[in-house]
């Protein structure tokens, strides 16, 4: 059976670490990190939505690695002339040796890795965006030296990104508080996932000042995801109390970080000045995408040394 990373949740806390460790090994240098180690395998990527940096560094990481990638969206493919799902994964599985699959509906998702051989990889959905907080968690943890006792906040829609925060809060047992109008408030699926102690680490509250309070790290995102721009004007409302702004960054710890998975909209989530001010770390964030990726590449399409030291475990 292939592992998949549709949701942090198919990691183990142990996994996760592993993956973030050797991304950092991969990152240190000299130069940038290059082997064979995917030779001659071929990554779908499968792109139903727009995307910068997923895009690039999935592309960038793959021939790094020593594998190639196609991409595919549904305008040059059968899937946007209603191929099924079912027989696209099939399909795909035959030619490449692991799919990456930006989409809506994280069922599809589901789909895609109920009928594939392959690894299956989210490259976000509308419910949840994996890869962005392995690339988050890598960022807290060079800046940060460790995500012991890690407190972070996130402020705006609970959205796939803010979900996928949640998630690792409860993987990796860090506490998270999220501040969201109610009618954005993260989603009772991915909140009924939590155990009861996972649920205790997790504060949800209309309050943005109580989610900062205090906190290591402090993310924001779009308040229109892709797909909800219909919404734009009502959530644009709603939201607005909402902005990470220099008045809720000087309530956190006096060496927070500030994070935002890009794109941003200054003046709408985020502020210039936050953005662009001494606690921002997003710029490193973004690059490390394509270190996290890597190392998520080797885990789940290749048998390297480290991940043999994990199952022997
Ligand atoms: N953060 C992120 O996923 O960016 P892209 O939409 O550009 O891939
Ligand atoms: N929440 C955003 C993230 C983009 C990377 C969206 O889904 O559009």
């Amino acid at each position: 059976m292939p592992r998949h990373l549709l949701s942090l949740l198919d990691l183990t806390r142990e996994e996760i670490l592993a993956v973030l460790d050797r991304a950092r090994e991969m990152k240190k240098g000299p130069g940038i990190y290059r082997s064979r180690i995917l030779e001659g395998k071929a990554i779908g990527l499968l792109f139903e939505k727009s995307s910068t940096r997923t895009r690039v560094s999935f592309e960038v990481g793959a021939y790094d690695l020593g594998a190639h990638t196609i991409f595919l969206t549904p305008g040059v493919t059968q899937i946007g002339r209603g191929e099924p799902v079912k027989d696209t994964a099939r399909v795909l599985s035959r030619y490449v040796d692991a799919i990456v699959l930006r989409t809506g509906s994280q069922s599809i998702l589901e789909e895609y890795a109920e009928w594939s051989t392959i690894p299956v990889i989210n490259a976000l959905s509308d419910l949840l965006h994996p890869c962005q907080i392995l690339a988050d968690l890598l960022t807290i943890l060079e800046k940060r030296g460790t995500l012991d006792g890690l407190e972070a906040a996130y402020v705006g829609d609970g959205n796939n990104v803010a979900h996928s925060w949640i998630l690792a809060s409860a993987r990796l047992g860090f506490r998270f508080r999220i501040a969201t109008p109610p009618a954005y408030a993260p989603s009772d699926e991915v909140l009924s996932k939590l155990d009861r102690e996972q649920r205790s680490r997790v504060v949800v509250t209309r309050d943005p000042l109580e989610a900062v309070n205090g906190a290591h790290a402090i993310s924001t995102d779009v308040w229109v995801s892709m797909g909800q721009e219909a919404e734009r004007d009502d959530r644009l409302e709603a939201l607005a109390p909402y902005q990470l702004d220099a008045r809720l960054v000087a309530l956190a710890d006096p060496e927070a970080l500030v994070l935002h998975c890009l794109p941003a909209h200054r003046g709408e989530e985020i502020t210039e000045d936050v953005m662009e001010g001494p606690h921002s770390v997003i710029f490193d964030q973004a690059e490390n995408r394509l270190h996290a990726q890597k190392a998520l590449l080797e885990f789940l399409m290749a048998e390297p040394e480290w991940k043999k030291k994990l199952a022997s475990r």
